[in-house]
């Protein structure tokens, strides 16, 4: 992935933050989704009064993709919190967009966004020995 694309996946991601519902947690997230032909989906985390119904905004962009279509062919995915250091998603994030990326048999890479710095892995790595399709064959 070039620099300038892996920019524009940042960016997209802070944009996204900015739609965040987050008035229980005042922890703004933003997530951005870049597929093979090169579409970008963002989401953001919804809170509930129900705190416990929170989406965060990993799967927010996940249902949206998945919503129009999309099965398959995620590249990379950024993400971005409020906080100093760069956030990684949530475990149960990690599950869902595993299920995305199984269905196109990629392994994306993940950018975890803070205000300077920008982490490089792959879900491979924050999510290992993962249960997907495939398992319940
Ligand atoms: N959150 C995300 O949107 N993604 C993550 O990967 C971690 C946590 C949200 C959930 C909740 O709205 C807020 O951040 C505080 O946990």
């Amino acid at each position: 992935m070039d620099e300038a694309t892996k920019n524009e996946l940042v960016e997209a991601a802070r944009e996204a933050a900015k739609q965040a519902y987050a008035p229980y947690s005042d922890f703004h997230v933003g997530a951005a989704l870049l597929f093979a032909d090169g579409e970008i989906v963002g989401g953001c985390n919804v809170e509930n009064a129900s705190y416990g119904l929170a989406l965060c905004a990993e799967t927010v962009a996940v249902a949206k993709a998945m919503g129009a279509g999309r099965r398959g062919g995620l590249v990379a995915v950024a993400v971005t919190g409020p906080g100093a250091e760069p956030i990684t998603p949530c475990g149960r994030c990690r599950q869902v967009l595993n299920e995305l990326a199984a269905l196109g048999g990629t392994d994306p890479l993940v950018l975890c966004v803070g205000p300077d710095a920008v982490e490089e892995m792959r879900l491979s790595q924050l999510l290992p020995a993962a249960f997907g399709p495939a398992s319940l064959d």
